[in-house]
């Protein structure tokens, strides 16, 4: 009884099958929040802190008394049908047929969709460049990766995306294949010619899916590269809390037939969400929408301007480059210019040590680092106040710099992300037995983890490859020079996990 007087708003709201155009104005996740705060209602259910009450006196004063007031739990048939309602619009919004909320993040997406996909043993062409929540879905379904390497730029560290021409061969050697999964954008803003890769596969009835995490925004101004799902995709997990204004953990599933069932896809998303979602961060997911639904592209339209301005500053600071489409040597329509790639090799200041300094004494936060510099993300929450504050610490650098080297990048090259034998899947080398073996006496063993180094973020060794010369000598040269490593257990690289044959 409670919860269908709390719920009066959305339950009035419309069917899906009924959502009229300015129905976007309308935000139904929120309006029940809103709702059952202004009635007062008292909780008897979920979560335990009772709306805020019994948060530690400390952490209430940090979020301050409505986010613990927000984070009820709605009786779950209006759950359910309340966040249907907000899916609805969403889908609409991103140009899919069917959205699902996430509240695990685009790594709970990946991992949806190749379930609901792919069975145990189908092949799956896959960009090399893949998050390791794909990893972790190759895991959980057996899928047999096919792996195709983006290419390198020659001289930078970047991947720069999969060509339409790398799928048609990967096709051609491998025609039984289910699925076509690439990462586009990638974390440095490179997108792939989605168009020309859908075209291929669609030629072949193969079904492609798209790892948008970093492109939640595509979709809303045409300075960007087209979207996923506007390029025709069949499936893409999308980051709003990453790029646009959900809440961390917020994520979206955008789907569309007729090669994807919604009804297996919906049970797949079952399978990899909290069934104690917070309800703030659902409520950003409609909030988010309503905002890129209503005001999008003028939003996009600003961001884009401050980007820019940023990069023409920052480029006239002496020592400093900003990587843009043209020094990528990609068409502009691939390359997000919202990203801010920023190069402190000609300060002689590593990208690690300016991070530091940025924050330290500046007060700048940047997304990550490395030994080149540093990425910044500019998004819609950004400011001109912001963005002058990047630049004048930028500005500020060289001046309270330490006397430091030039940096030199380790250098990993095509032919050590390319990939290796699959002796294994993924899945089988997860669970087999395995040992530490030293990485100068690992060649010719079976990879147990995968290393991947950063920059480029492209695995070297993925779970189930046969290690080679190459790959060792690659990172061995690598380590020394001071490369960063995820994925392995030990990421100094003395040791690395290969699978246990006796
Ligand atoms: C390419 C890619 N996919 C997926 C993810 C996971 O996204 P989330 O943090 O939303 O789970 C990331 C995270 O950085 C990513 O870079």
């Amino acid at each position: 009884m409670l919860s269908s007087v709390a719920f009066a708003p959305a339950a009035q709201a419309a069917t899906p099958a009924r959502i009229a155009p300015d129905h976007q104005k309308r935000a139904p996740i929120i309006d029940a929040l809103e709702f059952y705060s202004t009635t007062r209602t008292i909780p008897f259910s979920t979560p335990g802190h009772k709306q805020g009450a019994g948060l530690d006196s400390g952490l209430r004063k940090l979020l301050g008394s409505q986010f613990g007031a927000a984070d009820i739990w709605l009786n779950t048939a209006d759950h359910d049908r309340t966040v249907r309602l907000a899916e609805d619009l969403a889908a609409r919004t991103w140009g899919a047929e069917r959205s699902f909320f996430l509240v695990n993040g685009s790594s709970s997406g990946n991992q949806a969709f190749l379930l609901a996909n792919v069975a145990p043993g189908d092949e799956v062409i896959v960009g090399r460049d893949l998050h390791q929540s794909f990893l972790a879905a190759l895991i959980l379904t057996g899928a047999r990766p096919v792996y195709v390497a983006p290419r390198l730029h020659p001289s930078l560290q970047v991947g720069l995306g999969v060509t339409a021409q790398d799928i048609v061969s990967a096709l051609d050697a491998h025609p039984a294949a289910k699925l076509v999964a690439l990462t586009s954008p990638t974390y440095w803003g490179v997108a792939s010619n989605l168009g020309e890769i859908v075209a291929a596969a669609r030629g072949r009835d193969v079904t492609v899916y798209v790892d948008e995490a970093w492109g939640p925004h595509l979709g809303f101004h045409p300075c960007l590269p087209p979207s996923a799902m506007a390029s025709g995709v069949d499936g893409a997990v999308t980051s709003p809390h990453k790029l646009l204004t959900g809440l961390s953990q917020a994520a979206l599933l955008n789907i569309r037939g007729p090669r994807v069932d919604a009804a297996r896809v919906a049970g797949a998303v079952k399978l990899t969400q909290t069934t104690s979602p917070l309800m703030p961060v659902l409520a950003s997911l409609d909030g988010c929408r309503r905002q890129m639904a209503l005001d999008g592209r003028r939003l996009l339209e600003r961001t884009i301007q401050l980007a820019e301005e940023a990069r023409r500053a920052l480029r006239r600071l002496p020592g400093i480059d900003v990587l843009d489409a043209s020094s990528l040597g990609i068409p502009a329509e691939q390359y997000d210019p919202t990203r801010l790639v920023i190069d402190f090799q000609g300060l002689g200041l590593t990208g690690y040590v300016a991070e530091r300094l940025l924050r330290e004494q500046f007060q700048i936060a940047p997304e990550m680092s490395d030994r080149a510099g540093i990425v910044c993300l500019v998004t819609v929450g950004d400011t001109p106040d912001s963005i002058q504050r990047l630049v004048r610490a930028v500005a500020s650098l060289p001046r309270c710099a330490m006397p430091q080297r030039a940096a030199i990048c380790p250098r990993v090259t095509g032919e050590a992300i390319a990939p290796g034998e699959q002796a294994m899947t993924p899945r089988e080398a997860y669970f087999a037995p395995s040992r530490a073996v030293s990485l100068a006496l690992a060649v010719g063993e079976v990879a147990a983890e995968a290393v991947i180094p950063y920059p480029p973020g492209i695995p070297v060794l993925t779970p189930g490859e046969v290690i080679s010369a190459v790959k060792v000598d690659c990172l061995r040269e690598g380590i020394a020079a001071g490369m960063h490593v995820r994925g392995a257990a030990d990421t100094t690289l003395q040791t690395v996990r290969v699978v246990r044959t006796s």
